[in-house]
């Protein structure tokens, strides 16, 4: 026999093999377990495999609203996970004391300390909130934002120096939004917009969240000892060794010589193990600069597209922008700017169809031993079962959003309309929204997040118009799904998302300076 009927044979008999252990799956998993009466996709009842594909296609979010249409709005999508798309069982899940983060969350795990966003246990949880909370409240923001708007004017000149050539926006907001989350993490500058020697953070993060999302999604994955290539990797040498460079610099000058979030967390962090690499304040910082640098971009990335494409929302804002300031210079955070209700919705409607964390955040009973089931969304459901609402398809549910896939600002301005959940008169479609998450674990950079973008957007539209090049550039972040997708943002999600272009040309209104 050759060797191809070697294992052609070897094949057969493997088949023969895995049969009737996958037809006791499909039996059991659909006939016994617990879960047996939630709908979902045949393969998703027997393994966490078939999240896990779509996950490794960076699709997830798309497969589970496309999922959701034929399913309903609860699906067991994991033998032993549901996911909903209802602002009740948003509700429901991250209101709910009885949950924490999900056993899966220890997968971003960086080294032996756990940070924010991984830490499961309550307690240390609340202790790393309240440390970390004061950093990015409202005060220290005003403290931070004439550095932040440092970075914004280089943002502008630059865009003003590229005279007529096409700019690809993905290129400049994450070079913008990394810069202002080192800046505000650090005190200090890596000059990311103007030079390209720190490159490899980016490319570094890129892994690391594809990894960290394959495994939340498909923890058998983790078995295949994939890690001894994804976690030496020389960007991600590179990039921690440039975080540890870094943080040891920022020791070395003492705390209150600047105002950035290590002035908050120094002295309250563990630092004075062997390695900086191996202490809490490390584990900190390189989840600070991911989750600040790397969301920021997507949402004005994401941004600059809609604007280009809906001329109608383009010139409302520009009326706004343009005549409630009276020079770039004079906007500022304060009341002027958050009286630019068309604004507010522009960037609201962009984190609604572009989530830059699109995924389920998963949850699960924090107590082992407790055992009394949830209700959620009425159904009642078992204690150890993984939950989670997919964030990119409730933002996709006609219910609360008729016409998803259409970028309307419009639907944000009603007289009543709040976008803080915990609004008690909130209306049921800003229940749903929830780019920042709701809950105790919800985002605690939203302040910041939206001071960023409303500063940089207004302050591009006062300065420039911008337009969609023609040609083949100008369709870099669009969908080849143009049966929904044909108005929305191409993204790629892995915890948070990677996505190219939009490709504009600016050109300098008279004001600009
Ligand atoms: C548009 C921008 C942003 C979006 C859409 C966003 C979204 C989110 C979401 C959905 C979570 C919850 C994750 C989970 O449950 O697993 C989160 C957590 C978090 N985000 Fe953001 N974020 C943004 C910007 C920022 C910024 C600028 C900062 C810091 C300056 C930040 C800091 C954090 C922190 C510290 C957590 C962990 C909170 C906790 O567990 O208590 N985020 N973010
Ligand atoms: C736009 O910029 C991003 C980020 O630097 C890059 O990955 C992408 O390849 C660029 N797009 C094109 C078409 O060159």
């Amino acid at each position: 026999m050759s060797l191809i009927e070697y294992l052609s044979a070897g094949a057969v008999y493997a088949i023969c093999l895995l049969m009737p252990y996958l037809m006791f799956r499909v039996f059991y998993n659909n006939y016994y377990h617990d879960l047996r009466k939630f709908p979902g996709p045949l393969l998703a009842t027997i393994t966490d495999g078939y999240a896990g594909y779509h996950g490794l296609r960076r699709a997830l979010p798309e497969a589970t609203w496309k999922d959701h249409q034929v399913y309903g709005s609860v699906m067991r999508y994991g033998p032993n996970r549901l996911v909903f798309d209802t602002a009740t069982a948003l509700r429901d899940i991250y209101k709910n004391p009885r949950f924490t983060k999900s056993r899966v969350y220890l997968f971003s795990l960086a080294g032996p300390s756990p940070f924010i966003f991984n830490a499961l246990d309550q307690d240390v949880h609340m202790r790393k909130r309240k440390m970390i909370s004061p950093a990015l409240s409202e005060r220290s923001l005003r403290d931070f934002e004439p550095t932040m708007l440092e970075s914004i004017d280089l943002f502008l000149k630059l865009i003003a120096a590229s005279g007529s050539e096409p700019v690809n926006l993905t290129d400049r907001c994450r070079r913008l939004s990394m810069d202002v989350a080192v800046q505000l993490g650090f005190g200090c500058s890596l000059n990311l917009q103007t030079n390209h020697d720190h490159d490899f953070i980016f490319q570094g993060i890129s892994i690391a969240n594809y990894r960290i999302n394959s495994y939340m999604n498909f923890p058998a994955l983790s078995n295949l000892q994939l890690d001894l290539i994804l976690k030496n990797t020389p960007m991600r040498a590179k990039w921690h060794n440039t975080v540890a460079k870094m943080v040891q610099a920022r020791l070395s000058v003492g705390r209150d010589a600047k105002r950035d979030f290590y002035s908050f967390v120094m002295g309250n962090l563990e630092v004075d193990s062997d390695d900086i690499k191996h202490s809490e304040l490390f584990a900190e910082s390189l989840f600070f600069l991911s989750a600040a640098g790397d969301t920021i971009s997507t949402s004005l990335a994401a941004m600059f597209f809609y604007l280009s494409r809906n001329p109608d929302c383009y010139q409302k804002l520009c009326n706004e922008v343009r005549s409630a300031f009276d020079s770039s210079t004079d906007i500022v955070g304060g009341v002027r700017l958050a009286s630019c209700r068309y604004l507010r919705a522009c960037i609201n409607e962009a984190l609604r169809m572009s989530p830059p964390i699109g995924g389920t955040l998963w949850r699960q009973v924090a107590d082992e031993a407790d055992s009394t089931p949830l209700i959620i969304d009425g159904h009642v459901i078992p204690a150890g079962t993984t939950v989670g609402v997919n964030i990119y398809s409730i933002h996709h549910n006609k219910r609360y959003f008729p016409d998803p896939f259409k970028y309307k600002p419009e639907r944000w301005l009603s007289e009543t309309f709040t976008d803080d959940q915990d609004d008690v008169g909130a209306s049921e479609m800003a229940k749903a929204f929830s780019p920042f998450s709701i809950g105790v674990r919800s985002c605690a950079g939203k302040a910041m997040a939206y001071l960023e973008m409303s500063l940089l957007v207004a302050k591009t539209l006062y300065c420039f118009d911008f337009a969609e090049v023609p040609g083949p550039l100008g369709q870099v972040g669009t969908w080849k799904d143009k049966k929904f997708r044909a108005s929305e943002f191409q993204t790629f999600d892995a915890l948070t998302s990677r996505h190219d272009g939009p490709y504009l040309q600016f050109t300098s209104r008279d004001t600009f300076a």
